[in-house]
């Protein structure tokens, strides 16, 4: 089982890569952010309890996150592997992975940390658009649709998080940006942390994930390498 942890403060690209690195590898992409948004959208008990922190800029509680993103994992698509995108986001979390993993006798393999720094993120989260459909990112300026309005991978409208309103956005580095440091420590002292300029475009920053994933042995499926896992 290949499992692929992408990192990154709010705004950093990961729900941009995680999807375009998924058809690459031939694995799914998970995104804790996207099941709760589908929670929310679908006025689950789960939705409406997740909703109270999301809206507030704070993570969801430890116990309901680790319950629901280890239910995703028993799904069949994922016996192969995931790409994980905005999980783990606590050193709790990493730990509770590493112990439901190492029950399927597996383990994470390699982890990227798409790094940028803070004022770009603001321009992002503020100028970012997602679709109803699932959730794919656009920005007004840097990554527009092709049409304005309306997704170019499913045609759904687009609309702007909620949680994507200037205060919503210095609540989210101010309560969440602690936390990913946690994580970082932890799968650096793993030895499994490789870290990424996020400040290129799209396509490089999707070059330099595939070049850190290579050094961790795992590459897109057909590129012949030492330790094939695609
Ligand atoms: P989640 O949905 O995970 O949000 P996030 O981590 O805040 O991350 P974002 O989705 O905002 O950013 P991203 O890195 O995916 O960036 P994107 O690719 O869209 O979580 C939402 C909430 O759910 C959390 O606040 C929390 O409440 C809860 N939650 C989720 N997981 C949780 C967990 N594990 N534990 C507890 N709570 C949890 O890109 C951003 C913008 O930049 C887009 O407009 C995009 O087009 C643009 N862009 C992307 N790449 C580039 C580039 N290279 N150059 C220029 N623009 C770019
Ligand atoms: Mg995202």
């Amino acid at each position: 089982m290949n499992v692929v942890v992408l990192l990154g403060a709010p705004g950093a690209g990961k729900g941009t890569q995680a999807p375009l690195l998924a058809t690459r590898l031939g694995i799914p992409a998970i995104a804790t952010g996207d099941l709760f948004r589908a929670a929310v959208r679908d006025g689950t008990a789960l939705g409406q309890e997740a909703r109270r922190y999301m809206d507030a800029g704070q993570l969801v509680p430890d116990e309901i996150t680790v319950r629901l993103l280890l239910d995703r994992l028993e799904r069949p698509d994922a016996t192969a592997g995931v790409i994980l995108d905005g999980f783990p986001r606590t050193g709790v979390q990493a730990e509770a992975l590493d112990r439901a993993l190492a029950e399927r006798a597996a383990r994470v393999g390699a982890v990227v940390l798409v790094d940028v720094p803070a004022d770009e993120l603001v321009r992002r989260l503020s100028g970012r658009w997602i679709c109803r459909a699932a959730g794919h990112p656009y920005h007004e300026t840097f990554s527009p649709p092709r049409v304005a309005g309306v997704c170019d991978i499913d045609g759904s409208e687009l609309y702007q998080r909620v949680d994507d309103r200037p205060d919503t956005i210095r609540a989210r580095m101010d309560q969440q940006l602690g936390a990913l440091a946690e994580v970082i420590d932890h799968y650096r002292t793993a030895g499994l942390l490789r870290t990424v300029d996020g400040l290129q475009g799209i396509d490089l920053v999707a070059e330099a994930i595939d070049a850190a994933l290579a050094e961790a042995g795992i590459r897109p499926a057909g590129v012949p390498g030492e330790h094939v896992t695609g």
